[in-house]
């Protein structure tokens, strides 16, 4: 890996498992400091211990997105653990779709 991503640190929405435990993995490989979010704790806990088994960094934060209370949590625990935050992969998805601009957490009960 290249280190494109060192000192970075990355938030990534579901990512216990799928593309989002691939993002935060590779994420991870390129240096950054990765926090896991995820509804299904235990799979998740496992795939941060993955991560930091391959001698990266990487937490997991229990966070489901259609909560906004849990998507701050989530967002500090990353500022908590790792002092700030540069990115985040928002993988965790539903049905319908909307632009970042217009995401609100009304759409995500739909
Ligand atoms: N796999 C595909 O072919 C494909 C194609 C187009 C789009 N996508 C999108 O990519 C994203 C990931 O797809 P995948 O195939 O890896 O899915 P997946 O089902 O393998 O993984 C999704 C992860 O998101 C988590 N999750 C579900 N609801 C959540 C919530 N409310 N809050 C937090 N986490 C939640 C799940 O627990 C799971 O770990 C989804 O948004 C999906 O719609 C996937």
């Amino acid at each position: 890996m290249s280190g494109r991503l060192a000192g970075k640190v990355v938030v990534v929405t579901g990512a216990a498992q799928g593309i989002g435990f691939g993002c935060a993995r590779k994420a991870a490989g390129e240096g950054a400091a990765v926090v896991l979010g995820d509804i299904r704790k235990e799979r998740g806990e496992e795939a941060a211990a993955k991560i930091r088994e391959e001698g990266w960094r990487a937490i997991f934060q229990f966070a489901d997105v259609t909560d906004e209370t849990q998507c701050a949590a989530l967002v500090d625990a990353a500022v908590r653990k790792y002092g700030k935050l540069d990115g985040l992969v928002n993988n965790a998805g539903w049905f319908p779709r909307a632009r970042l601009e217009e995401t609100t957490t009304e759409l995500g009960k739909k």
